[in-house]
């Protein structure tokens, strides 16, 4: 990945989620910050810059959301957006059905993946998110090997 920093304010998130879509090569990405960091509002803009149209709701009590949207050659594709933060184990992740979306090869946005760190694939795209002023997010990427 080479670009392995964005930094944006939030009135530039939807610029933020075109670059990002640039550079992301895999499609797992683990998505790191403390809560109220903006993991959910940026994965929104990257469903928004794919061409979902549907509204993200919080998957907080679902586990898995998914979205579709339609590539360049008008194929329909998915995206798994999961929260695990009220996961209580990976045992759990299991039954909901969060491994067979991490290996479908769609799309996969997960945020506290600390929770299912045994179950994520080997190349996951790390993302980790950070204040950097009140209306400021410091994304730094790291991708798997
Ligand atoms: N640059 C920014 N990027 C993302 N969110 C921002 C930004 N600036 C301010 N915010 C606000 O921060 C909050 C982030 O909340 P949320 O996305 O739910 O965080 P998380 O999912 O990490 O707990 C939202 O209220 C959002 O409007
Ligand atoms: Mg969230």
């Amino acid at each position: 990945m080479s670009v392995p920093e964005i930094e944006f304010e939030l009135s530039e998130i939807d610029q933020a989620a075109q670059k990002f879509w640039q550079y992301a090569t895999g499609a797992v990405f683990a998505f790191h910050g403390e809560m109220g960091a903006g993991k959910t509002t940026f994965i929104a803009a990257l469903c928004r810059a794919k061409g979902v149209v549907t509204a993200l709701s919080s998957p907080t009590f679902s586990l898995i959301n998914e979205y579709a949207f339609f590539d360049k050659k008008g194929n329909e594709k998915l995206i798994y957006h999961m929260d695990m933060y009220r996961l209580k184990d990976e045992e759990e992740a299991m039954q909901a059905g969060v491994e067979d979306c991490l290996y479908s090869g769609n799309i996969c946005m997960v945020e506290w993946p600390e929770k299912v760190a045994g179950l994520l694939p080997e190349n996951a795209t790390h993302v980790y998110i950070s204040l950097a002023g009140n209306q400021r997010r410091l994304l730094k990427l790291k991708a798997g090997c």
